[in-house]
């Protein structure tokens, strides 16, 4: 009696085991698993792209770039050749939308000048350093436009 009691408890499971396999299986066709993958692949491009912000974020910019053309010192050994300067960037922002249409670009609203110490010999065959200022624009906020 217990036996089978314990018998039709264990059909009744694997009824209902192949019952739900054979409707999960019939939602889930191949094809749609495969679209439900691309829709995913495709959800991750377009957070990828948000992740990316319209923010100010560091460069490199040419010291011989920000002198002035007739600035004396184009004449001298300048270090450092490179500055890390935080600037809002087109290429390196995305304000597009849900769909990954670039559809504005990322530009500066607000910007100040700041004063970087170059290091330059005097005279090329000496090692006496001196320093000068030189002003460049550091972008302190961008917004989509
Ligand atoms: C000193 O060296 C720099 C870097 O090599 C060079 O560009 C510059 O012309 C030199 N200046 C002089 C006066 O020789
Ligand atoms: C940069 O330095 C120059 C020379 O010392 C000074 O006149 C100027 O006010 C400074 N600019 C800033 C933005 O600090």
């Amino acid at each position: 009696m217990q036996s089978m009691k314990l018998l039709l408890l264990l059909l009744c499971v694997v009824v209902a085991v192949n019952t739900m396999s054979v409707s999960s299986m019939g939602k889930v066709s191949p094809r749609k698993s495969g679209k439900s993958a691309a829709e995913k692949a495709f959800k991750l491009e377009v957070k990828q792209l948000k992740k990316m912000k319209c923010k100010p974020r560091l460069v490199k910019v040419y010291v011989a770039d920000e002198l002035g053309e007739t600035s004396d010192y184009h004449d001298k050994w300048l270090f450092p050749e490179v500055l890390a300067v935080k600037r809002c960037s087109a290429s390196y922002s995305y304000c597009g939308d849900n769909l990954g249409r670039d559809t504005k670009i990322c530009a500066t609203t607000t910007h100040k000048m700041k004063n970087f110490t170059i290091r330059y010999l005097e005279n090329n065959n000496s090692n006496n350093f001196e320093y000068f200022k030189l002003p460049i624009k550091v972008d302190s906020k961008c917004d989509c436009v």
